[in-house]
């Protein structure tokens, strides 16, 4: 039950009046910057872990000057995830992006355009688009493991990093970066994600070697993008669609877009979208293809399971040709990307700004809370995506919970690795697609091992994704 407190007292249906409830119970302790050392080393999620058992589903830390409140569950959290951005809001938290994502874009604009903004991607993910989007991947895909030789070893993350910027680069930049620049703009990707650490949330321009890097990295795909843009709108007579050369990717989609008012998007406009849609889009994609694979290789069971879902749907589609309808029939390895998710979210923990105060029901005793006006929010998906009273065992990897009969998770707000409510991600079936064109060509032409250990996550990003190399050895064969 949630609902906005509006005056000092409330009066319930039989006319009797309550005061307010109290504010979340507040972890005893240290102050957080004290155990900041021991955040990064360990990662956040045992120290917020350890404050659930203690003080249950909702209770508040002290960071620096600011109170953050954890909200865990689905019944806990409805509000942060469906209330209005005009109540609880993204913008005061979401600050430390601007650096990456650049001016005019996503945080760095107000909501109605921000709105807008985002609703262009919604429009480029749409499912009639996106099945345009199959064949490109798969031919990206096919290219690139042509590459491989008949056996080896490989690092697998490293080999996702390259597949999916690739990938990226034709549904998204377009050729001339494909064709011209690829291995500049992959490199600025790369310095632009590793300048998002966790201080970078703190302190975003805090003269560190990361940052500067960044800012350099942002400035040149600034450049870049919008030459490209300048350079398509001039072939084209400006709009898009003229004398020049037809483009059918994203890029041009952006190009092509208009707000409500019919003002056409900006050169500066359109680089940040593009680099924010990487960014959004592309390391969460290969860290999870990543830890798909050491879960997998980790599991013989369901890799068996997965493996002999191609067999079949082989024999099905009759031939070797992964096309969107082929790609919609592989629920086995949809559950098993849905199942890493759960088990590794590319977002540790979705934050947003109380600008009115609300009251929520949980914490020990499943009582109300009100969570004051300024409170920082916060969502922890590994926490909330592993609740034993949703999933069995959550800690293993079971892709069987979301089977039919079990359908752990299924419905509201149990599942939230891409979010939900207002700001659930418009990339997801995106994701799932090339996630799953990757893995379904590795199933059916490849015999893998991995040979390094399970990998260990790596927490001093904002990010968090394998960390160090994940050797893994591969052997060519043909699956009938
Ligand atoms: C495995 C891949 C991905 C994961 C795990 C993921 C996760 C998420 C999550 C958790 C959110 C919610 C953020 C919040 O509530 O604060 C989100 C939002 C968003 N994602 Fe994704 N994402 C993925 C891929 C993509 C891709 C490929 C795109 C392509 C452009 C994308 C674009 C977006 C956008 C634009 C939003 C903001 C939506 C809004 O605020 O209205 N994501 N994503």
């Amino acid at each position: 039950m949630l609902s906005k407190i509006a005056t000092r007292e409330r009066t319930r249906t039989t006319g009797t009046k309550f005061s307010r409830p109290p504010p979340p119970p507040l972890a005893r302790g240290a102050p957080l910057v004290g155990v900041l050392p021991s955040l990064l080393a360990n990662g956040p999620v045992e120290f917020i872990r350890h404050h659930y058992e203690k003080m249950g589903s909702v209770f508040t830390v002290s960071l620096l000057q600011q109170k953050v409140t954890f909200l865990v569950g689905s019944e806990a959290s409805s509000h942060f995830y469906k209330g209005l951005d005009s109540e609880i809001s993204q913008d005061e938290v979401s600050q430390f992006t601007i650096p990456t994502f650049g001016p005019g874009v996503a945080f760095d604009v107000d909501y109605a355009t921000r709105h807008e903004q985002f609703r262009f991607f919604g429009d480029i993910m749409k499912p009639a688009k996106l099945r345009t989007y199959v064949d490109l991947m798969v031919a990206e895909v096919e290219g690139y493991f042509a590459r491989w030789g008949q056996s080896g070893t490989v690092n697998m993350k490293q080999e996702f990093e390259q597949l999916v910027t690739l990938i990226a680069s034709r549904c998204l930049l377009g050729e001339e970066v494909r064709d011209k620049m690829f291995d500049e703009v992959s490199t600025l990707l790369r310095e632009l994600n590793d300048g998002m650490r966790l201080v970078t949330i703190l302190f975003p321009r805090l003269p560190i070697p990361a940052h500067r890097r960044r800012d350099r990295a942002r400035a040149r795909l600034g450049e870049i993008f919008s030459d490209i843009v300048r350079s398509r709108r001039g072939s084209s007579g400006g709009g898009g669609g003229g004398g020049g050369a037809r483009h059918d990717d994203m890029l041009q989609c952006l190009i092509d877009a208009r707000y409500k008012d019919g003002r056409a998007t900006t050169e500066t406009e359109v680089a940040g979208m593009l680099v924010a849609a990487l960014f959004a889009g592309q390391h969460t994609s290969s860290s999870t293809s990543t830890w798909a694979g050491a879960r997998l290789l980790t599991n013989p069971d369901h890799l068996r399971a997965a493996v002999e879902e191609q067999a079949r749907l082989l024999r099905r589609h009759g031939g070797d040709r992964v096309d969107h309808a082929a790609l919609a029939a592989m629920d086995t390895l949809q559950r098993c990307v849905k199942e890493t998710l759960r088990l590794h979210p590319p977002a540790l923990m979705l934050l947003r700004h109380a600008r009115r105060s609300f009251v929520v029901r949980g914490g020990s005793g499943e009582r109300e809370y009100e969570v004051p006006e300024g409170h920082t929010v916060a969502s922890p998906l590994l926490l909330h995506n592993a609740l034993p009273r949703v999933y069995r065992d959550p800690g293993e990897f079971d892709p069987g919970r979301f089977g039919a009969g079990r359908e752990e998770g299924a419905g509201g707000l149990a599942y939230t690795a891409f979010g939900g409510g207002r700001h659930a991600c418009v990339g997801e079936a995106f994701a799932y697609m090339q996630i799953k064109v990757i893995w379904s060509h590795l199933l059916r032409n490849f015999e893998l091992q991995l040979v390094s250990p399970f990998p260990e996550t790596d927490w001093t990003v904002v990010m968090p994704g394998p960390k160090g190399k994940v050797m893994v050895t591969y052997n060519r064969r043909k699956l009938t």
